[in-house]
């Protein structure tokens, strides 16, 4: 049988008293409607339909059109009515609809699937997810009646006394058998709220003579949905905890998972330790063995194998293996370090390569350079880059050594082997094998050096 989903997205969030859509707001650096859509694919619907109201310009532009199809509706007359406007994409095209509301990113696949299933065993046209708690949080209630069967879900609103009693309530996750769906919103009632609801659909299913499934769902948390920011943070944490338990079950280790920041699109290999207060963001790939933290950010960074990053924040910024940062490097956009790179306290690195074996131990800035094989980069040692109009390119050789203090007025070259004294200001290409002192720097000795090792 075959599944779509509909994920209903058109409210405003009010009670998030945001200027960006509900929907919109980020759990562990993705909209939490991205987290609805993901898990909905990835329990194996064919195609989601996302319905938009408020801010769907806003919306589709940042989920992306192409990852679903998007409607609108144009007045919200209720949650009966978001679904109807899926209508036109999906009619004669699936078995079944799978509705879920854009603001509960918590569902895992698993539970959709069970969803999914139960209802393709269904006689009846509708099958719906339940929890049973004490707390009602303005839920809507699941009335059945003596001998168990689901007559009616009541909102709050609505409730009588003994209603208002009931303890199973409606979460808001629904498939239905879907022609018998598109047939059945248009026999929903307007409610005294003046709007549609799609929760009458199971009213509709028992006079049709169907029955309606309810699965109480034994986690709660996946049934938070969010209304405010304090929902969201609790959204947010529960996230956090479900990615760093995986990374846990599958070689990483963490010595503090509640004070590890992961988000959803990072990986990390087998037994790599991530310490505390650190946060991997973007698209982040760390190798195997390696040490992250604390203390540290990494954003859309390659990472490889047996790497150590201690204090430092690194943006779209690649390392090689074995190459240790920290603590507070940083690594700005085109940071290239290879193999056996040592880069120390205080240094910081842009759109630059450094060769295998450089080693860079303490306050220094590299940009826009090209640096030869272990090369020694003498502490404070500063690419002199920026001329005010333009950025400039300095390229140093292999076994080159840069004095500490030096300053690399770029354009500049620097041949192989050669020797910058402690303090000189390079204003002029400077030969291989030779060492150049001074402000401005002078030739020393030409051509002598050798290879150190
Ligand atoms: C709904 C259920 C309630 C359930 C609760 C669980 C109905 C009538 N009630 O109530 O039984 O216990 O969820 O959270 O469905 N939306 C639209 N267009 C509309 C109206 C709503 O797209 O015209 C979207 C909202 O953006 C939201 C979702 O549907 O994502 C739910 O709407 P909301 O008004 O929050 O329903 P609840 O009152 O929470
Ligand atoms: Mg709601």
């Amino acid at each position: 049988m075959k599944t779509a989903a509909v994920i209903l997205a058109a409210g405003q969030g009010t009670r998030m008293r945001s200027k960006t859509p509900k929907v919109l707001h980020p759990i562990v650096g993705k909209p939490m409607l991205w987290h609805a859509m993901n898990s909905v694919k990835v329990a194996g619907t064919e195609k989601t339909v996302v319905v938009v109201g408020h801010a769907a310009e806003l919306i589709k532009e940042s989920i992306g059109e192409e990852s679903a199809t998007f409607v609108l509706q144009t007045e919200r007359l209720g949650t009966g009515h978001a679904v109807m406007q899926a209508e036109e994409a999906l009619k004669g095209k699936v078995d079944q609809i799978l509705v879920m509301y854009g603001d509960m990113p918590l569902w895992r696949p698993e539970t959709l699937r069970m969803m999914i299933e139960t209802q393709e065993q269904n006689e009846g046209p509708m099958t719906m997810a339940t929890i049973i708690a004490d707390d009602p949080r303005g839920f809507g209630r699941v009335v059945r009646n003596s001998s168990g069967s689901v007559l009616a879900i009541i909102e709050e609103p609505q409730c009588t006394p003994e209603q208002l009693a009931i303890k199973e309530l409606n979460v808001g996750l629904y498939c239905f058998d879907a022609d018998w769906l598109w047939e059945a919103l248009k026999r929903i009632k307007l409610s005294p709220k003046g709007e549609y609801y799609l929760t009458d659909a199971a009213e509709v299913a028992v006079s049709d003579g169907g029955r309606v499934m309810a699965i109480p769902i034994q986690d709660h948390a996946e049934a938070i949905g969010v209304n405010t920011r304090i929902h969201l943070s609790e959204a947010e944490a529960m996230m956090r905890q479900r990615i760093n338990h995986e990374f846990m079950l599958s070689g990483v280790t963490m010595i503090d998972p509640d004070h590890t920041y992961i988000e959803a699109s990072v990986k990390i290999g087998q037994d790599s330790v991530i310490y505390p207060n650190t946060w991997l963001r973007g698209d982040t790939v760390i190798g195997d063995d390696c040490r992250i933290g604390p203390n540290t950010i990494i954003t859309d960074c390659e990472v490889g194998h047996h790497c150590v990053v201690l204090s430092s924040v690194l943006e779209k910024a690649m390392l090689e293996n074995y190459v240790d940062i920290g603590p507070f490097g940083r690594l700005r956009k085109g940071a290239h370090l290879a193999d056996h790179v040592h880069m120390g306290n205080f240094g910081e690195v842009k759109n630059s390569y450094l060769s295998p074996g450089v080693k860079m131990g303490h306050f220094s800035y590299i940009g826009d350079a090209q640096v030869g094989e272990n090369v020694n980069i003498g502490c404070g040692t500063i690419t002199c880059n920026f001329d005010g109009a333009n950025k400039n390119k300095t390229v140093i050789g292999n076994d080159a050594f840069i004095g500490s203090g030096s300053m690399l007025v770029a354009p500049l070259e620097l041949g192989k082997n050669s020797i910058t004294g402690a303090g000189s200001v390079v204003t002029h290409d400077v030969p291989a094998n030779s060492t150049v002192v001074g402000v401005p720097a002078r030739i020393h000795t030409k051509g002598k050096n050798t290879k150190a090792t």
